[in-house]
């Protein structure tokens, strides 16, 4: 089977989100055949080969003001020329957030992520999981504990570290990074997408 690429492209201010990043890039680099690579948005246009080269990307920030970071919104605005030449089209696409509050908002960046992901024409796959902690017999180390399935979410205690982050939610990162690769494998042994047009810049 042909070897995919996966490149998590993630923004962190504080560092929890980028320990979140490293669970998403575990979950992909586990699946037979894919090779997962970390990139900080802030280096992302300068690897541009890397991720023309990629089957996957999957997309990663921190809720900021119930929004994308400013530091991973630089990032989208910056794949314009990209978006006009659909360079990206057909490529597999995903998305996790982290932030203080249990909901915080999150949402509204995957949706914000998964748009940006549309807008490349990119293939979304999202999280394939049961939501967690919803019943009496629930609790949270339960998978998918925050109930999402645009992609994956993650809490933070605003006053810990990466100790902050509650494991389940570092599990749920690594099912989406599982996901998202596996989904990328089954499309490339189909050989229909053309998802690595060569680009003029
Ligand atoms: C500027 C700013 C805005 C924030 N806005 C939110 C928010 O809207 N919702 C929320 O739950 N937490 C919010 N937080 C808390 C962060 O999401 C949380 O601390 C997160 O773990 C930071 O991730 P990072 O360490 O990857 O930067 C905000 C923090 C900062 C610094």
């Amino acid at each position: 089977m042909t070897q995919i690429k996966v490149a998590i492209i993630y923004h962190s201010g504080l560092g929890h989100t980028a320990y979140q990043a490293k669970a998403v890039r575990d979950g992909a680099q586990s699946v037979e055949c894919s090779e997962a690579t970390l990139i900080f948005a802030g280096d992302a246009m300068d690897r541009r080969a890397e991720l023309h080269a990629s089957d996957a990307m999957i997309f990663g920030c921190p809720t900021y003001m119930g929004s994308a970071s400013a530091g991973f919104k630089e990032f989208m605005d910056a794949t314009s020329r990209i978006w006009l030449a659909q360079g990206w089209r057909n490529k597999v696409a995903g998305a996790f957030t982290n932030s203080g509050n249990q909901s915080g908002d999150k949402l509204s960046t995957l949706y914000q992520l998964m748009t940006f992901a549309m807008q490349h024409g990119m293939v979304w796959a999202g999280l394939d999981l049961p939501g967690g902690n919803n019943s009496t017999r629930g609790g949270t180390e339960d998978l998918n504990r925050l109930g999402s399935w645009v992609g994956a979410m993650a809490q933070s205690n605003t006053d810990q570290g990466i100790d902050g982050i509650e494991e389940s939610d570092l599990r749920t990162a690594y099912r989406l990074g599982a996901r998202v690769a596996q989904v990328a494998v089954a499309l490339n042994s189909a050989n229909t997408l053309d998802h690595k047009r060569s680009l003029p810049f």
